[in-house]
């Protein structure tokens, strides 16, 4: 997928600044993932270089395979964090290095199952005895919404950013493609199915030219997103974990599909 989602994630870079829950995890989100970890001491591997999770520890290492992303996300290196370039699914790293890890999305971002199963091997590898990995992971629900559902969701965002219609969208795109790997194309056909007057989205939304610009990244997009649903996350996730734990991750747009998954080996 790499080829596909480097160039898919530079036309996203001058929208980061402006973009927010669902998709870039904003507070509360950095609070409430802390809660979930060991302590500000504890050695933290991050996969990804989400900038609003660079000062949840006072040693974290960030791993990203895309120099740009470090380059333009990334809120720099300190005595507290680093960015390291390098690939999840073969970890620059030692053998237990780390108390625990974390991922923003991350999971999505990977092929099921074979470029999942290499990361959370690798993650599995890196970590202590002990250590936990907490990823908010959007899964998809076992069953598709009505086709109504869908669009009264996307015209009841007035006030909204445009994504959180284009990533319900991709989510739901799983159930025509009937595997958890889809790519963004799918979604953007649908809602320009459901759609085929764009301008009705931008009246009941109040969206903008830019805004409505947005819509238009998945149309030729490459790139392919990942939605498991629970029952084939836990598959995946129980080849390298023994304990596997759903947390809420807010109230927020779209947080009934992001929960965090909490990752360990059950204590014997
Ligand atoms: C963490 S994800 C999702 C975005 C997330 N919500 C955020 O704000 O960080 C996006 C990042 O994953 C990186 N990425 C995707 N697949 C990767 C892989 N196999 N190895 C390393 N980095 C990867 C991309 O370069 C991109 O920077």
């Amino acid at each position: 997928m790499e080829s596909q989602s480097i160039p898919h994630f530079r036309r996203l870079i001058p929208l980061w600044r402006k973009m927010g829950l669902p998709l870039r995890p904003r507070e509360p989100l950095p609070s409430a993932l802390a809660r979930l970890l060991p302590g500000r001491s504890a050695k933290l591997l991050m996969l990804g270089v989400t900038p609003d999770y660079g000062d949840l520890s006072d040693d974290l290492t960030a791993l990203d395979w895309s120099t740009e992303m470090i380059a333009h996300i990334w809120p720099g290196d300190t005595q507290s964090r680093r960015a390291v370039l390098g690939d999840w699914r073969d970890m620059p790293f030692e053998n237990e290095s780390f108390d625990a890890a974390i991922g923003d999305n991350a999971m999505t971002m990977l092929a099921f199952p074979d470029d999942i199963d290499a990361t959370l091997k690798e993650v599995r590898r890196v970590l202590k005895p002990g250590g936990i990995a907490v990823f908010r992971w959007f899964l998809a629900p076992d069953s598709p919404p009505e086709d109504a559902e869908l669009k009264a969701l996307a015209l009841s965002l007035s006030g909204r950013a445009s994504d959180i219609m284009r990533w319900r969208f991709a989510i739901d795109a799983v159930h025509e493609a009937g595997e958890p790997t889809v790519p963004v194309t799918a979604a953007w056909r649908k809602y320009s199915r459901l759609f085929p007057d764009f301008g009705e989205l931008a009246r009941a939304n109040g969206w903008d030219d830019a805004e409505m610009a947005e819509l238009d990244i998945y149309r030729d997009s490459g790139v392919r997103f990942t939605f498991p649903t629970q029952a084939q996350m836990e598959a995946a996730a129980g080849r390298h974990f023994s304990s596997i734990e759903l947390v809420p991750s807010g109230d927020y747009p779209l947080a009934e599909f992001a929960p965090f998954v909490i990752l360990s080996q059950a204590r014997r």
